[in-house]
């Protein structure tokens, strides 16, 4: 059972989580934050011990055993200094990241644009989604899953999965998790509400794939080039025989 008193002495932020909803069981936390009609306040965080449609991105599903990861969403109600979505969705894999190298001392790469990952395998990833009226953006909802103390996981999966039991081979604490995530999130916003720079070269400070060949899978087309960079609002510039170009979504390895 997670421990909601453990986990908010040590949760030391202002606005994320101060509104926790912990649920034993739903079809998806994302779902349940863009479906409702409660006015729930920005920084609303849902943890779910178990999630019966969990999403991944691109219609994949999110698989994690009941009462051993932290399957969870954030609400972000828009304000006048909102950054774009993509940053936040940077700074949130960057979140995750930043608090596995601080409380495990793992050497954590991101791949982008959300997977965490450690030597090679998935740890983490982030599934961000929008409600909009009228192309105006009524709700931010970032999902978070983390393989925190599963010890095997069965199936075929597109990146070999791995948790944070497996690498350290020993059992964490998820309450401890969960507040230095939030904590690291909402010092994140903070910073990119200033200025996108520091968010982008820690991202890219952890980002293997820079300078090297890649592929990227985008639904039915492929492209191939090398990764040059991240641009301003954290899109990929692939370089290629015909110039830079900028890419959006996609799934991308190491040709
Ligand atoms: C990915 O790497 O494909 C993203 C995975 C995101 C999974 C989380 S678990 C909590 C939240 N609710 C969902 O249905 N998905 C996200």
């Amino acid at each position: 059972m997670f421990n909601i008193e453990e986990f908010d002495i040590k949760l030391n932020t202002n606005v994320i989580g101060r509104n926790f909803i912990y649920v034993e069981e739903i079809d998806s936390t994302n779902n349940f934050l863009m479906g409702t009609k409660e006015e729930l306040p920005s920084g609303t965080v849902v943890l779910a011990e178990h999630q019966s449609d969990g999403k991944g991105r691109r219609n994949k599903e999110w698989k994690s055993d009941k009462n051993r990861n932290l399957t969870f969403s954030i609400l972000l109600l828009p304000h006048k200094n909102m950054p774009e979505v993509n940053l936040i969705n940077l700074s949130s894999s960057l979140a995750i990241a930043q608090t596995l190298e601080n409380l495990y001392q793992f050497d954590v790469e991101l791949k982008w644009p959300n997977d965490v990952l450690i030597n090679k395998k998935k740890i983490a990833g982030v599934l961000i989604e929008t409600v909009s009226r009228s192309d105006k953006i009524e709700k931010i909802i970032i999902g978070m899953g983390i393989n925190v103390n599963q010890p095997v996981f069965a199936g075929k999966f597109d990146l070999k999965p791995t948790s944070i039991r497996i690498e350290t081979k020993r059992e964490v604490s998820r309450e401890k998790l969960l507040s230095e995530i939030l904590n690291q999130f909402e010092n994140n916003l903070i910073t990119l509400e200033k200025s996108s720079t520091k968010i982008l070269n820690a991202w890219r400070l952890r980002c293997k794939m820079i300078g090297e060949k890649v592929k990227i899978i985008q639904d039915k087309k492929t492209k191939f080039g090398i990764f040059d960079d991240i641009d301003h609002n954290g899109f990929l510039i692939l370089k290629t025989r015909e110039g830079y170009e900028k890419i959006h979504y996609g799934d991308i390895s190491l040709r």
